[in-house]
């Protein structure tokens, strides 16, 4: 089955989505589906040439958007960007809290600065999103946040970048918490672990780990990696996309607290 052309138009007509480090991988692949189910997207990034390019994309599809550059670590940048997309968009409907950074060092050189910025950037941004737009779901009874956890949160998938398994285990922590505050308000808050996705994310682990540290050729710890997964091919960026518009739209209209797998069976529990 093509699943590209798989028809999912209308699932979120009319819908207002927001989503965070929109300008690859993830988070490209995932307000280009939300656009192609329907909904009109503001896409931010830090990289704003990147973010224009996918908004363009969300244009060709039909949906109207609006590129951003945000830093989601800033609380300034984050309000200014809930506020462009209100103005140009309407209200939100779909948050997407999908920005995240990685970064491959040992647990012994790990330094607090490495900390503050990983938990910055991977948690604290995730929360003061949540924080920003939930009061206007709540005020209007409607409304839908699916954040990019990781397999990372749950398991011990890695030991070079401990500060990011704390961010990710937050992230799931902190959606169960919210989910139980807002499911009486209409609003469902969901989070997604993905295992390995073919994105530059992996191809930085790949570069620092696997060819920095071990002395092993491209992609080759990649592959390493991929003997546990049951699957045996690492996901892709839209594999991931569609879990979230599922958790986004009506279809999940009983999910609420949950952090889903998306990693080829690694990831039972
Ligand atoms: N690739 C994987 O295997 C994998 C697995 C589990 C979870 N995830 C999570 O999925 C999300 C997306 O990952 P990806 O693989 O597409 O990563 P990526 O590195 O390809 O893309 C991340 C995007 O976020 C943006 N970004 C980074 N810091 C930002 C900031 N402070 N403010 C705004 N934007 C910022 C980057 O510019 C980039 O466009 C991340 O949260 C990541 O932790 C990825």
């Amino acid at each position: 089955m093509d699943l590209t052309s798989f028809p999912i138009e209308g699932l979120i007509a009319g819908q207002t989505a927001l989503v965070t480090g929109a300008a690859r991988g993830i988070g490209r692949a995932t307000a280009l589906y939300l656009a192609r189910a329907g909904a009109d997207v503001g896409v931010s990034d830090l990289d704003q040439a990147g973010a224009e390019r996918v908004a363009d994309e969300v244009r060709r599809l039909g949906r109207k958007a609006v590129a951003i550059r945000a830093d989601v670590a800033s609380d300034q940048d984050r309000r200014a960007m809930l506020a462009a997309v209100e103005a140009e968009l309407g209200p939100l409907d779909i948050l997407v809290n999908n920005a995240g950074i990685m970064q491959v060092v040992d647990i012994f050189d790990l330094t607090e600065a490495d900390w503050d910025r990983m938990l910055a950037i991977n948690a604290k941004a995730v929360f003061f999103m949540c924080q920003l737009v939930l009061p206007g779901m709540i005020a209007r009874r409607r409304g839908a946040i699916v954040s990019l956890a990781s397999a990372a949160g749950k398991a011990a998938t890695g030991t070079k970048y401990l500060h990011y398994n704390v961010s990710k285990a937050a992230v799931i922590a902190m959606t169960k918490t919210l989910s139980q505050e807002v499911a009486r308000h209409g609003v469902r808050v969901n989070c997604v672990c993905p295992g390995i996705i073919d994105t530059d994310m992996w191809a930085l682990i790949d570069r620092e780990q696997g060819q920095r540290m071990m002395g092993l050729a491209e992609r080759e710890w990649m592959n390493q990696r991929l003997a546990a997964v049951p699957m045996g091919r690492p996901g892709s960026p839209e594999e991931v996309a569609r879990v979230i518009l599922f958790l986004a739209s009506p279809l999940a209209s009983y999910m609420t607290g949950q952090a889903i797998n998306i990693t080829g069976g690694w990831i039972t529990y």
